[in-house]
């Protein structure tokens, strides 16, 4: 059935009382543009062929809506009656036609299905979504029933209460395609020139057959998003939404309060989120972590049983059982083996950290490729940048780099290799040796734990 839809996403507004140089629709909401909440709530309602009319700036509002719809182009806003006729042609195809205000981004996938479910059953072309809430600015329905005989636009009409609670138009219709397109070029313009949708709603009427009125099932569900107040109150209860998704699927958020999960995010059961913590973006958390309290983590992965307090972790990824912070910075492209420490006041980037290496302290590994079970002491720090150039360390599995150790890359640690306390290691140390001192020369280490100076020559 759903094949014979098509959903229309009207987003080609300047969106002026948002007051910003970024298109309405662009603004995200729990870390997703306005436009791909409603874009998303169509696609699970069951329709997959999507047509997002674009006008005021188009780029930008075609990179917000991604690249799984297709586009049509409103060359002018000259009203959202408009606006949908520029998506015929794009929409020819279509039996039926779900519209969507881009700017509606609450509004749930089971209530359009049984939008478009009073078009497909009921002997009516067009179906309006309402809800009973404060008409604010926006359109309400004069009712007859369930049946609706005009849309009166509050902003155009003198005298009304704006915190009188009404039936208003949350701006998504269902729609026969056959009965649309001629109806839609015979709206006539308003005063200021716009060719309103809304005044299909009175044309249905005068043919004798009117428009169904469909109520939300959360009124919250037609909030539409104007100026920068109303997208608060929408990211309120957006996050309200998903950090309930979450817990009744087996997630303790202990302070939903002041816990901030994006729209895809995904989390296993029995993960803690404690208070305070921030998960944005693509992140996946596995089953049995421990977030929080006050951690930052965006676009990264976290396997099982990882435990991260008082960090920021951002386009990272850890595999089961690893443990950060508190206060350290997982900077991108940084990947911890299973098992990994990290401690306070670390920073790491662009690095991968083999199983069970131990970082316990205020350090900075950046471009290093580091081996397992290898304990980096306190105040380690790669010298990646030499003022032109990032160059790479490497450092073999089971070393021990000691404290306050100055690696000047390009260098390479070999198994088992040691640096003592305070060196500058400014040349390769071979498998087994130690390298002492500033600049760095290399000894072997004896047996007995004390140190043989190497040759001469190999300094
Ligand atoms: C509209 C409805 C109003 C309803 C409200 C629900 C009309 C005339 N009024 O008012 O009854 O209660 O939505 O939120 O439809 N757009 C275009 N091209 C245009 C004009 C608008 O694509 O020429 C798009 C906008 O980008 C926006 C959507 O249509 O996503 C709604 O436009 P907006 O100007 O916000 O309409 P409202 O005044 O909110
Ligand atoms: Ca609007």
């Amino acid at each position: 059935m759903s094949q014979r839809w098509t959903a229309i996403i009207l987003a080609a507004g300047a969106g002026t009382r948002m007051r910003s140089s970024m298109p309405k629709v662009a603004h995200p909401i729990a870390g997703r543009p306005l436009v791909r909440h409603v874009i998303q709530a169509a696609r699970d309602a069951g329709i997959s062929d999507i047509v997002v009319v674009v006008g005021h700036s188009a780029d930008a509002v075609r990179s917000a809506a991604g690249d799984e719809v297709r586009f049509a182009v409103q060359p002018r806003a000259l009203g959202t009656g408009h606006a949908v006729a520029c998506a015929r042609e794009a929409a020819a195809e279509a039996e039926y036609v779900l519209i969507l205000n881009g700017d509606v981004p609450l509004v749930l996938p089971s209530t359009l299905r049984r939008l478009m479910g009073a078009v497909e059953n009921v002997a009516a072309d067009l179906a309006i979504l309402t809800a009973e809430v404060p008409v604010e600015a926006y359109g309400f329905l004069e009712l007859k029933g369930d049946r609706v005989a005009r849309i009166i636009e509050t902003k155009e009409t003198e005298g009304i209460d704006r915190d009188e609670p009404r039936f208003i138009n949350a701006g998504q219709y269902a729609v026969r395609a056959s009965w649309l397109w001629p109806h839609l070029e015979r709206i006539a313009p308003a005063s200021n020139g716009e060719r309103y949708l809304t005044h299909l709603a009175a044309m249905a009427h005068d043919e004798g057959n009117p428009a169904i009125a469909v109520t939300t099932e959360e009124p919250i569900e037609v909030r539409g998003i104007n100026d920068r107040v109303q997208l608060a109150e929408a990211e309120v209860a957006m996050r309200t939404r998903i950090l309930r998704r979450h817990m009744l699927a087996g997630v303790t958020i202990v302070d939903p309060a002041s816990t901030y999960i994006d729209a895809d995010v995904t989390i296993g059961v029995d993960t803690v989120i404690e208070p305070q913590t921030h998960v944005r973006g693509a992140s996946e958390i596995e089953g049995g972590c421990v977030i929080g309290p006050g951690a930052l983590v965006r676009d990264s992965h976290l396997g099982e049983r990882c435990v991260v307090r008082f960090s920021t972790i951002e386009e990272s990824t850890l595999e089961d059982g690893v443990d950060v912070g508190p206060y350290s910075h997982l900077r991108p492209g940084t990947h911890l083996c299973e098992g990994v420490h990290i401690g306070n006041y670390a920073e790491i980037k662009a690095s991968r950290l083999g199983p069970g290496t131990k970082m316990g302290h205020f350090s900075y590994i950046g471009d290093a490729e580091v081996g397992a079970g290898v304990n980096i002491g306190a105040g380690t720090i790669t010298a990646n940048y030499d003022g032109t150039q990032k160059h790479r360390t490497t450092i073999g599995d089971g070393a021990f780099i000691g404290s306050d150790t100055m690696l000047v890359a390009p260098v390479n640690i070999g198994r088992g290799a040691r640096t003592s306390a305070g060196s500058v290691v400014n040349r390769d140390v071979p498998e087994g040796m130690i390298a002492v001192g500033a600049p760095a020369r290399i000894r072997s280490q004896r047996a007995d734990g004390a140190e043989q100076e190497e040759s001469e020559a190999g300094r």
